[in-house]
C-alpha cells in the first residue's frame, strides 16, 4: 500500500514560486495543486480558508519517485495560497492538504523568521516535560513566521535514514507544512547525502544564498572549513582561493539587499563552550562586505555578542553574533564565566524570532514556555549608520 512518510513541507520560496516536497513509501507520481485563499468573515473575526474547488493551477513531475520535489510557479509576491499534494502508483494513492503557504515578499515589505537548531538533541532530551524539539516547534508555530532557519545538528546521525524523521520531520509537523525552512550542515549531519536528498537548496547545497524582502541570507558550511579530522581547528588558512570563500566574497559583494545575514554551524564567538576560534578568519570578510548579523549553533545555549569589529566591541559598525542552539538537550558542559564578547548568555531551550523591516531588525529570544528572555533592535539609518538598542 502507498503511504505518506514525510511532509509535505515547503522549500525555497521566491516571489513567484514555491517548492513542495514529500516522501512516500514507494515510487509514485508527484502532483501539487495550488488553491486560492479566500477571506471569510464570521462576525467580527476575519479568517482565511481554502475554497473547496478553486484550483488555480496544478504542477506535476514526469516519472515516479519516493522523495518528491515539485516547484509551483506563476504565483504573486507576498500572497497566501493553499496547496494539496497527490501521489499514486499501481498499489494505491495518497493525498494531503490543503495547507497554507505564502510566497516571498518584495523588497520594502516587512516579514519575520525564526531561528533554532539542535533538534537532534545531542546527549539526550529532557523528556520529563516533553521533548524539547517538539516544544520549540510548537512555540515557533505560534509566531507564524514567513520562514524558518535551522543552524545544523537537526539530526543525531545524518547517515541514519530514520533520524531525519525522528528528530526533524516528525516533530516538525505541522510547522514544516506551512513554513519554508532552510538548514545548514552541522557536525551531526556528517555531510550525509540525505541532506541533499531532503532539501531543495540551490547547488552545491552545503552553501547557498537567497533574498527575502530586505534581507540577503548567506548559508555557509563550517564543517567544510573545520573538518572533523582537525576539529576544532581549520585544516589550513581560510581565505580567498577556496571555493566557499570565493563564493562568499562574490555573494556578499553582489548582494543589494538592505540587510545581510550569514549563518553556519560552528560559533566563532561563544562563551558557553565549544567555541571555534579559527572561524574568526571569516570575520574580516563579513566586516568588509557589510554583514549585519551572524547566526551560529553547536553550543546548546542562547548567546548574543556585543557588536564586534576587528576583534573588539564596536557599537558603531560591529556585527552581532548570535548562537541559537535552542532545540536540543540541556547543556551539561557550560563554562563557568562569560567572555569579553558576550552581551547576553542564557542556557535554556529557546527559539529566536526576528522581525525585519527596511530600517529595523527586531530580535527576540523566547523560551520553550513562550516567555521572552532577551531582545535587541538594530536600526539602520539612510546613510547606513547603525544603532543598537
Ligand atoms: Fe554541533
Amino acid at each position: 500500500m502507498l503511504c505518506l512518510i514525510k511532509g509535505p513541507y515547503l522549500q525555497w520560496p521566491t516571489m513567484d514560486s514555491m517548492t513542495v516536497m514529500w516522501e512516500t513509501s514507494q515510487p509514485s507520481s508527484s502532483r501539487v495543486e495550488v488553491l486560492a485563499a479566500e477571506r471569510i468573515h464570521s462576525g467580527y473575526q476575519g479568517n482565511y480558508k481554502p475554497p473547496e474547488h478553486r484550483v488555480l493551477s496544478a504542477f506535476e513531475n514526469d516519472g515516479d519517485s519516493t522523495i518528491h520535489q515539485v516547484t509551483v510557479r506563476n504565483l504573486e509576491p507576498g500572497m497566501i495560497y493553499f496547496y494539496k499534494i497527490h501521489s499514486e502508483n499501481a498499489h494505491g494513492s495518497i493525498e494531503s492538504g490543503p495547507y497554507p503557504m505564502k510566497t516571498a515578499v518584495r523588497k520594502g515589505e516587512p516579514f519575520s523568521f525564526t531561528v533554532t537548531s539542535e533538534t537532534g538533541g545531542f546527549s539526550g532530551f529532557d523528556t520529563s516535560n516533553g521533548q524539547i524539539n517538539i516544544r520549540i516547534f510548537d512555540q515557533m508555530h505560534r509566531y507564524r513566521p514567513d520562514l524558518a532557519l535551522f543552524i545544523g545538528d537537526i539530526v543525531n546521525d545524518g547517515n541514519q535514514y530514520e533520524d531525519w524523521e525522528t528528530y526533524f520531520f516528525g516533530p516538525g509537523q505541522p510547522f514544516l507544512t506551512s513554513t519554508p525552512s532552510y538548514s545548514c550542515l552541522g557536525n551531526h549531519e556528517d555531510g550525509a547525502s540525505w541532506y541533499d536528498d531532503f532539501f531543495a537548496f540551490s547547488p552545491p547545497k552545503n552553501y547557498y544564498s537567497f533574498d527575502y524582502g530586505d534581507v540577503h541570507f548567506t548559508c555557509l558550511d563550517s564543517t567544510d572549513f573545520i573538518p572533523k579530522e582537525s576539529y576544532p581547528h581549520s585544516a589550513g588558512p581560510i581565505g580567498p582561493g577556496q571555493a566557499q570563500v570565493d563564493f562568499l566574497i562574490r555573494d556578499l559583494e553582489s548582494a543589494s539587499a538592505r540587510w545581510k545575514i550569514v549563518y553556519f554551524h560552528y560559533p566563532p564567538y561563544v562563551s558557553g563552550g565549544y567555541q571555534v576560534e579559527d572561524l574568526r578568519q571569516l570575520c574580516p570578510i563579513f566586516e568588509q562586505y557589510g554583514v549585519d548579523l551572524v547566526f551560529n549553533s553547536h553550543t546548546i545555549v542562547y548567546e548574543r555578542s556585543h557588536p564586534l569589529r576587528e576583534g573588539k566591541v564596536d557599537y558603531q559598525e560591529g556585527i552581532v553574533y548570535i548562537v541559537a542552539g535552542g532545540a536540543g538537550a540541556m547543556p551539561e558542559w557550560l563554562l563557568p564565566k562569560r567572555e569579553w564578547h558576550t552581551s547576553q548568555s542564557v542556557a535554556v531551550p529557546h527559539l529566536v524570532q526576528v522581525v525585519a523591516t527596511t530600517d529595523h531588525l527586531k530580535i527576540n529570544a523566547i523560551d520553550a514556555e513562550g516567555r521572552l528572555f532577551d531582545s535587541m533592535m538594530i536600526r539602520k539609518g539612510p546613510d547606513d549608520t547603525k544603532a543598537f538598542y
